[in-house]
């Protein structure tokens, strides 16, 4: 068997704030092949970009812990590197877009030099070549007259142009791996496609494995190869897509999937809420985390955390009373 790009196995992420210890990522495993896309969802708050900080070392806030588990890239555990050595990975050989991308553009530099930057910290191009650089990437994520717009400040741009951007900082070293969370939920329907469609472009030119965060079901069905469903700072079900879509067995998963009007249709294709409010992650139910909104609880799925069962290959969910399969 070869070595996954990425592996991921049992990671804790907790917050230590004053009123108890908060598990925003409990126990989260998963595995990404080079060149494979894969999706997360779950609803507002079940850890998905704590889960994403986590991996390339990036936590918010100073009560933000590592509380546990491996992380894998290349074969090489990330949580023994150092500082340095983390923002040489960084950069280089993983990428990430934040979710806030239009604020994390630097007002005060114009996006020329932005790139440069990055493109100086982690090659070896002299900075004439990494100007020159700088421009093609401007050209290849679709930004017109780009040695203009090199010279521009982004709070100058749309949205879509700023996101082009932060595209481009990200792809400046071709990095092995991008996270991107939540990348075109700022965007309108159009700009969104044209994001997408650049981004599985230069996935497929550069064979890099894509991390997609994001709320949208019908982004998940065009671009991811498998899916990953976080409920509560866990993931309850991972598989292939077309298992997740049209095979759900968990029940947080079925439900969502069966309150989605239409897949294909980008603007209804929205995470739907379920109804319910999520769990308090500093005293979370003891058994399934769902338990308390799910139209199928069984006694021992309030007393019992419901092991990872199999479901064909690569398909995994967490329930004691599953979805039939049809
Ligand atoms: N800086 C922080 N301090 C304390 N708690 C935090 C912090 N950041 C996140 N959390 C908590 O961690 C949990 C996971 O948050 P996270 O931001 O990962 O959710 P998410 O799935 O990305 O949600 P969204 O879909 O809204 O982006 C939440 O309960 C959140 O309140
Ligand atoms: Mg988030």
């Amino acid at each position: 068997m070869t070595t996954p790009l990425l592996e991921v196995d049992d990671l804790q992420t907790h917050f230590h704030l004053p009123h108890g210890t908060l598990r925003a990522v409990d126990g989260v495993s998963f595995t990404l092949d080079a060149g494979r896309t894969l999706g997360i969802v779950g609803e507002s708050g079940s850890g998905k970009s704590v889960l994403a900080r986590s991996i390339i070392g990036l936590l918010p806030m100073a009560q933000a812990r590592r509380a546990g588990g491996r992380v894998l890239f290349a074969g090489r555990d990330l949580r023994q590197l150092s500082e340095s050595q983390m923002r040489q990975v960084r950069g280089r050989q993983i990428a990430m877009i934040f979710q806030d991308p239009l604020t994390s553009l630097n007002p005060v530099m114009t996006v020329g030099r932005q790139i440069v930057q990055v493109l100086r910290q982690h090659t070896d191009l002299s900075t004439a070549a990494a100007k020159t650089r700088a421009v093609e990437l401007l050209n290849e994520v679709g930004i017109p007259d780009p040695k203009q717009r090199a010279g521009e400040y982004a709070h100058r741009m749309s949205g879509g142009m700023r996101q082009r951007i932060v595209i481009a900082i990200a792809l400046a070293c071709n990095p092995r791996l991008l996270i991107a969370d939540e990348p075109t939920t700022a965007l309108d329907v159009t700009v969104q496609a044209q994001i997408l469609d650049l981004l599985r472009r230069l996935q497929d030119r550069h064979a890099m494995a894509l991390i997609l965060i994001t709320h949208n079901l019908g982004v998940v069905a065009e671009m991811c190869d498998d899916v990953a469903v976080m409920y509560a700072g866990r993931i309850v079900e991972q598989a292939p897509v077309g298992d997740i879509l049209e095979r759900p067995r968990m029940r947080y998963t079925h439900a969502l999937l069966q309150s989605v009007p239409d897949i294909d249709t980008p603007s209804h294709a929205r995470l739907p809420v379920i109804p319910g409010q999520p769990p308090n992650l500093i005293a979370p139910p003891v058994g399934c985390r769902f338990a308390p909104r799910c139209g199928f609880r069984q006694d021992r799925c309030e007393g019992e955390v419901p092991p990872q069962r199999e479901a064909g290959a690569h398909h995994r969910f967490a329930c004691f009373n599953p979805a039939p399969e049809h």
